[in-house]
């Protein structure tokens, strides 16, 4: 997605809010944004998923290997300044850190370059995503809301687990870190990479720390509610954290608009460079207000696949950017 479409997304998303009321003939993605709001309330001035986060900053170098993968500004070697977000899953703001609901984790990254311009990536420590599509996604959500505690079993989203096996298998690839700058995250959805001769290739991002510590469940409980908000710019006092930013790259054959299916693990990894966070923001929760991160915030040289998922993502972000800042 260009600059351009971005605003005219947010624009359309904005004007044609009709509240969160659930409407069967609204947008996809507004009926995304709708039941995440059914599910984890609504929260005002929160984004309607990943709503509790903490904001910090540092800078990307890029490895002499990413220029020949793809021709973007980004990877042409110069520093380039950036903004993340690292962030527990689901819309409750006050969700405790430790807690299983907060996994995945998010990490956004959004890359200010050199003529202003700015490009995202918006990524997960899930290895895959739990369903292969927005509507999926709807309906996975939609499940969960039908089934309340007291529901008759096999409960709607127990009936959806089976028949989407996809589902416990994703989740059960996550665990909670000790800390954001211990955990591996995942780009999920494809892209593709052009270089100066025009060659492309269709790759998946990770975002791998010096070493991934997690928790088991139960010392995960007994954290404080905000450890891993607090953790982060207690370490940046003592010293920078670094991620090594990577592409996997897609082999003949594989999928790339599946977010479901993961590559094999034998695929290239190329080393993009070295993401390293040295600052942590003392106005963090006034700041996440104002930033909205998009998966399809591209630049020349990188392209959306031809996963539908980047797109219905780019408007559900809208949506929940137009909410949260009305
Ligand atoms: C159809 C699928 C998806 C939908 C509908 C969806 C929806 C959302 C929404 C509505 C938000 C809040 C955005 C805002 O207010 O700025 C959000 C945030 C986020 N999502 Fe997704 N998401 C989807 C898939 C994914 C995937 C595949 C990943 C990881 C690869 C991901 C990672 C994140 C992260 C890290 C954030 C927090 C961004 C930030 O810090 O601003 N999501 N998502």
């Amino acid at each position: 997605m260009t600059n351009c479409k971005v605003v005219a997304a947010l624009v359309g998303f904005g004007l044609a809010l009709p509240g969160i009321a659930l409407a069967q003939d609204a947008p996809l993605e507004e009926q995304l944004v709708n039941q995440m709001n059914k599910v984890f309330g609504v929260h005002a001035g929160f984004r309607a998923n990943h709503a509790k986060g903490v904001v910090v900053e540092g800078h990307f170098k890029a490895s002499p290997d990413a220029a020949g993968l793809s021709r973007a500004v980004l990877f042409g070697g110069t520093e380039v300044p950036v903004t993340v977000r690292f962030s527990d899953s689901t819309g409750v703001p006050n969700l405790p850190d430790g807690s299983d609901d907060a996994n995945p984790h998010g990490m956004a990254v959004k890359f200010h370059l050199p003529d202003g311009s700015d490009t995202d990536i918006v990524i997960n420590s899930l290895k895959f995503f739990p369903v292969s599509t927005g509507e999926e996604f709807r309906d996975l959500l939609v499940a969960i809301a039908e089934s309340p505690p007291d529901a008759a079993k096999p409960t709607k989203v127990e009936q959806f687990f089976a028949s989407h096996p996809t589902v416990p298998a994703a989740l059960g690839t996550v665990a909670t870190p000790d800390s954001f700058a211990d955990e591996a995250y995942f780009g999920i959805n494809a892209f593709v990479f052009v270089n100066k001769a025009g060659e492309r290739q269709a790759i998946r991002y990770q975002m791998v720390p010096d070493k991934v510590v997690h928790l088991d469940k139960a010392e995960a409980a007994k954290r404080a509610p905000d450890f891993l908000m607090q953790e982060l710019p207690a370490r940046l006092k003592q010293g920078p954290v670094t991620f090594h930013f990577k592409a996997q790259l897609a082999a003949a054959g594989d999928s790339t608009k599946d977010p479901a299916k993961p590559w094999p693990d034998d695929r290239k990894l190329v080393e993009l460079g070295v993401l390293t966070i040295d600052k942590a923001l003392p106005d963090s929760d006034e700041a996440q207000k104002k930033l909205l991160f998009l998966p399809g915030q591209l630049t020349d040289g990188i392209e959306e696949s031809d996963d539908p998922m980047i797109d219905v993502r780019n408007g559900a972000y809208a949506v929940s950017f137009s909410r949260r800042n009305p």
